[in-house]
């Protein structure tokens, strides 16, 4: 068995273009450019590298980032055994000798000193040093680094260093544009395309009070449980209530005027 079948994505992902970013992805790929996606919770950067990992018959190697994780989490480290000790990869090392994309998602959780042991290989060197075995990886040349984040939920002391920044071509994300993003509720719930429409038009109002009283929009992930939930039976009413207002605001206030926004344009 070769060691990334389990990271290969056999069936194509359901992914729906917002604009060109699959032929943008798709030039950096080729020249082989570390690409950082950008754009809030729930708008479709996972699936869209999901996407892009089976179009371009990589397997994808994800990694969810988080304060805790150590270098060696990434690149690998000494197992002890009954009979010694033995090297362990780790999953970006696992990415780079074999030639898989490597997804670090949530990158800006990870800590700086953390961060920089992607440096040498996002850069001509495309290597990674693995100082505690000795060893040099050279990347495969079907290796890519993709990394994702979230523009503005990071404080000053959780935030990308320029260094790391500098090393990434960057696409934007954004929710859908409202017709699109019915069309995608429908697609991934098999909830009538109106009754998607109406779910849109809830977010739409919720997306523009952000920073209004709201820290973060309706994400498009929200609308699909909505979609899931009125699909189990749940009248819709309650269903937006419960998927698309109550995870996303504590605020009386701020609940009041999404619960009233649900009453003007669901049934
Ligand atoms: N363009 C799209 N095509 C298909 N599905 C989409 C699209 N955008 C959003 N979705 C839907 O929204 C859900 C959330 O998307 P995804 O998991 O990719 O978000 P994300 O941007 O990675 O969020 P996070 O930053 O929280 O990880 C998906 O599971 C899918 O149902
Ligand atoms: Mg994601």
């Amino acid at each position: 068995m070769h060691p990334l079948d389990d990271w290969r994505i056999t069936t194509e992902p359901f992914y729906a273009q917002q604009a060109n970013e699959v032929t943008l992805f798709e030039a950096a790929y080729a020249a082989r450019l570390p690409v950082m996606v950008k754009g809030p919770t729930g708008c479709g950067k996972s699936r869209f590298v999901e996407y892009m990992a089976h179009k371009l018959g990589r397997p994808l190697v994800t990694v969810a980032c988080n304060e805790d994780m150590t270098a060696a989490d990434l690149v690998g480290r000494f197992l002890l055994e009954p009979t010694g000790t033995r090297w362990q990869d780790g999953p970006l090392t696992v990415a780079a000798r074999h030639g898989a994309i490597c997804y670090l998602d949530e990158v800006v959780e990870a800590r700086q000193d953390t961060t920089v042991v992607i440096h040498p290989l996002t850069d001509h060197r495309r290597t990674l040093p693995l100082d505690k075995k000795g060893e040099l990886v050279r990347a495969h040349a079907d290796f890519q680094i993709v990394i994702s984040y979230n523009p503005g939920y990071q404080s000053l002391m959780k935030d990308l260093k320029t260094s790391t920044r500098q090393r990434f071509a960057a696409l934007d994300f954004d929710y859908p544009a409202a017709e699109l993003e019915a069309q995608i509720v429908t697609r991934e719930t098999g909830l009538p395309l109106a009754m998607s429409a109406a779910l849109v038009e809830v977010a739409a109002a919720a997306r523009r009070l952000k920073g209004h009283g709201l820290e973060e929009g309706i994400s498009t992930r929200l609308l699909v449980y909505a979609a899931q939930l009125i699909g189990q039976g749940i009248a819709p009413r309650e269903a937006a209530r419960m998927a698309m207002v109550r995870p996303i605001t504590d605020d009386a206030d701020m609940r009041d005027t999404l619960d009233h926004t649900i009453e003007a344009v669901l049934p």
